[in-house]
């Protein structure tokens, strides 16, 4: 077991969330981290709907299990209706992103639901304290999926918990006990991980990529817009996604006022999804990614990644005479 105040005031056996990724975290996933100790969140990306939220919300909850649903802020602008379902489903944390969150901070703590937002700079920190935000994720370059390309985790994460008093996250990179270990010694209150859950078969990945994840290196991936352009998504236009690097992206990325123009190009593309061929689709990855040798389960990753930071945190505790103070309080281990 291993807890931070944060963790232990959800109950939960250990400081891990999954990153709400759509079409990858679905409520299997959820049901499984949560099961093993973390948290579980449902991710509602671009695909999202109220019939999907239903849906994958109810499997946490017929398996008695908590859970929590990330949507996007910009398609809750679009679709006010995702919001209402999401609330309806009774998840204990909602995390909206890439919008101004301030007017749905009411409606969630209504509905007696933590509120969670991601950020990229010690300001964005600020900001969504300001609004009434409970946690922050504090989200760096090398994470997978969206998000903006300016700072990377650790000087992002030091900025950030020099800055508020709420509990923050860690996210972006996290790929093992060690990067567990090194964000929570930092004072993080947990650790917000999407690209190490890739390949668990509790997943929505499509197993077709699968060996691209296996195969792909920490240097294989690329923070591009190229796939926001070619399908049209109302992404945005500052937020890019880091993605694993293909014939697609070596094509296309910083090309995207040309694609945009170019049908033959986005309709291939688009086939490509339909068709799972990831020489042109996308597979939404994190630097992380190079850590990823072989499929295991949530559980299995949960268990690793708490009894090894529990381990090299204990080592760490017996040289050191004190403990980083932040509000969320340093790690605990037993
Ligand atoms: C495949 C994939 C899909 C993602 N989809 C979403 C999403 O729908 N909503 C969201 O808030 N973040 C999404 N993210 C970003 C995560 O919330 C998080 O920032 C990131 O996964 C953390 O970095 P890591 O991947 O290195 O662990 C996604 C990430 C990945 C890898």
């Amino acid at each position: 077991m291993l807890s931070t105040p944060w963790s232990s005031s959800l109950n939960l056996r250990t400081p891990i969330i999954n990153a709400p990724m759509g079409g990858v975290a679905g409520g299997r996933l959820a049901s499984a981290i949560s099961g093993a100790g973390g948290l579980g969140m449902i991710g509602i990306g671009t695909a999202g709907s109220v019939e999907l939220i239903e849906r994958e919300s109810a499997i946490p909850r017929q398996a008695r299990q908590p859970f929590g649903i990330g949507l996007l802020g910009w398609a809750v602008d679009q679709e006010p209706l995702l919001l209402g379902a999401a609330l309806d489903a009774q998840p204990i944390l909602i995390s909206l992103g890439f919008a101004n969150v301030s007017p749905w901070v009411h409606r969630v703590h209504d509905a007696d639901i933590l509120l969670a937002t991601q950020v990229y700079d010690a300001q964005g920190a600020r900001d969504a304290q300001t609004a009434g935000v409970d946690i922050i994720i504090a989200r760096g370059s090398e994470g997978g999926g969206h998000g903006l390309n300016n700072v990377a985790t650790l000087p992002l994460l030091q900025a950030v918990l020099e800055e508020v008093e709420i509990p923050v996250l860690a996210a972006g990179g996290i790929g093992s006990a060690r990067g567990l270990a090194a964000v929570l010694a930092a004072g993080a209150a947990g650790a917000w991980i999407g690209t190490a859950f890739l390949l668990c078969p509790e997943a929505l990945t499509p197993a077709a990529a699968h060996s691209r994840i296996i195969r792909a290196n920490e240097t294989d991936t690329v923070y591009t817009r190229s796939v926001d352009a070619a399908m049209g998504f109302a992404w945005p236009t500052q937020f890019g996604e880091r993605v694993l690097r293909n014939r697609f992206t070596e094509r296309w990325s910083g090309d995207e006022e040309r694609l945009v123009d170019d049908d033959r190009a986005r309709a291939a593309f688009s086939r490509a999804r339909d068709e799972g061929d990831f020489d042109l689709a996308e597979i939404a990855a994190g630097q992380g990614v190079g850590l990823l040798s072989n499929a295991r389960s949530a559980e299995e990753i949960i268990h690793g990644f708490t009894n090894g930071a529990a381990e090299l945190l204990g080592r760490w505790a017996t040289t050191s005479p004190t403990r980083p103070e932040n509000d969320a309080g340093g790690p605990a281990t037993e």
